[in-house]
């Protein structure tokens, strides 16, 4: 027998990139590679890139020249080390990538991943093997089962894409150009996968998608599944604890999927939902298709159907023509929400989307005081929703031990990191805990002696933030 090649995989960017590393490793795994955390001993490096925001390309370059040097010395050792570059900007450059970077043997796109043992046999024969197409066929077919050790390193909570691709064309945008057109899996694939996962341990689920919520998947009677109605699916299977969701567009914000908020105690009372801008001129521009009242009624939906449910959200600053009133909407529309987090970017062109066409540019200096400006807002709404949590009972999943000795780490509804000092036994489970104090980011406390009824006590203490 061969002995294993060695695979390391760097990854940017989205929950989608990490997802699909995993996958890429499945994949590879059928072809004898087995992953190294050490790049300098591996026979095949990708670098799975991420093209949504600043400088990513460059950052792909100055990456490859430090490769080229590892190759290189590879090659002094007698070892031959093979380079690709997948993710989206190999979707959005293909050749120009061999072309400025002749150390590159594959490209591929984040469609063609189930390709890759049959592009490395092509690099080998050829030199070079490039695949950046959108193939008609359901790439999700063709990937194969995820192997049972890679779902157990996995741990407690594992991401499951439900949903690739995006039809909305917000003008700042890459992803419906590198991800293209909106498809989903069907639901019994889906189940299936979740089903293996709660065999393994896993307690927490987070379905993603580039527009999770524009998932319209076959269902098992034939019918179109919206999202919500597949929320109500995967709370039945035995051992899922938590379902969460990401990223959502407001204007795929069905019934069902309030009504799953309302009905379903598993899934998260923390919806991730962009608004880039609180001025609708901006909006208008940016393409979003809702307006700041749309958007605010939705958060109203959301809030009355869930006690206590919380909201994170991305902005960008310095969109094309955002005026200091534009921008000053944006900090009045976070005022009136109060978000438990968010990420805050300043705007940078993509080639090839309608706003890198766009004139009237907003100066370096004002971009950099409006991020500063909303980041120091944001900040100061999510040091008041985590110190919100002082003193209150929450439910905690347990994921890991911590750094300390003694000390077991989880997570609360709203993904704040949770310590307590603890038996390792309590690894997978939701139990309550009594909120002590903060540290930075985490909470500190101690398990609660009696149950509680679930998400009775942090749904009255959150509700305060931001009202
Ligand atoms: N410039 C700055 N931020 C961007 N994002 C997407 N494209 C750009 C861009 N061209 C941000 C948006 C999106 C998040 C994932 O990245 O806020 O929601
Ligand atoms: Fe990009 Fe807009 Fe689609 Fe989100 S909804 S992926 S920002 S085009």
């Amino acid at each position: 027998m061969k002995p294993p090649r060695k695979l390391h995989i760097k990854s940017y960017g989205c929950q989608m990139n990490v997802y699909d590393a995993q996958r890429m490793v499945d994949a590879l795994a059928a072809d004898g590679f087995v992953e190294t955390a050490a790049v300098e001993d591996a026979d095949l490096v990708i670098l799975n890139t991420c093209h949504i925001r600043e400088k990513a390309s460059e950052k792909v370059y100055s990456e490859l020249g430090r490769l080229r040097l590892a190759r290189e010395e590879a090659a002094r050792n007698g070892r031959d080390m093979r380079i690709a570059v997948a993710g989206c900007v190999a979707q959005a450059e293909g050749d120009e990538i061999i072309r400025r970077a002749p150390v590159v043997d594959v490209v591929v796109g984040p469609q063609s991943y189930h390709h890759l043992p049959e592009l490395l046999a092509r690099a080998a024969r050829d030199g070079k093997a490039i695949e950046t197409e959108f193939p008609a066929q359901d790439k999700f077919g063709f990937l194969p089962p995820p192997e049972s050790d890679a779902i157990r390193a996995r741990g407690i909570s594992a991401f499951v894409t439900v949903q690739e691709g995006c039809d909305k064309f917000c003008t700042f945008c890459v992803v419906p150009y590198t991800r293209g057109a909106e498809v989903s899996r069907p639901v019994e694939r889906i189940v299936e996968d979740v089903k293996r996962l709660a065999d393994h341990g896993v307690r927490e689920l987070t379905l993603i998608g580039q527009n999770v919520n524009a998932y319209h998947g076959e269902g098992p009677d034939g019918r179109v599944w919206p999202l919500g109605r597949l929320l109500h699916r995967l709370a039945d299977i035995p051992g899922i604890a938590r379902l969460r969701y990401s990223t959502s567009h407001p204007r795929d914000v069905d019934d069902s999927l309030i009504e799953a908020h309302r009905d379903l105690p598993a899934l998260m009372p923390f919806v991730h939902l962009p608004v880039q801008s609180g001025s609708n001129r901006i909006l208008t521009a940016m393409n979003r298709k809702h307006t700041v009242r749309d958007y605010l009624d939705i958060i109203e939906r959301f809030r009355r159907a869930r006690q206590g449910i919380a909201f994170s959200s991305d902005f960008i600053v310095g969109f094309p023509g955002e005026s200091e009133q534009d921008f000053s909407a944006t900090l009045a529309l976070v005022t009136q929400i109060g978000y438990a987090a968010a990420y805050s970017f300043k705007y940078s062109p993509r080639p090839g989307t309608p706003a890198a066409e766009m004139q009237e540019m907003v100066s370096a200096s004002d971009m950099d005081q409006r991020l500063a400006r909303l980041q120091e807002l944001i900040d100061s709404q999510q040091s008041a929703f985590n110190r919100a949590a002082i003193g209150t009972t929450v439910d905690v999943l347990f994921e890991r031990p911590g750094r300390n000795s003694g000390q077991i780490v989880g997570r609360t509804a709203y993904l704040q990191p949770a310590h307590v000092m603890a038996p390792t036994d309590i690894i997978g489970k939701v139990l309550p805990v009594r909120i002590d104090r903060l540290e930075r980011y985490s909470l500190l406390g101690q398990l609660a002696p009696a149950p509680h009824p679930r998400g009775a006590k942090i749904a009255s203490s959150q509700t305060t933030i931001g009202a």
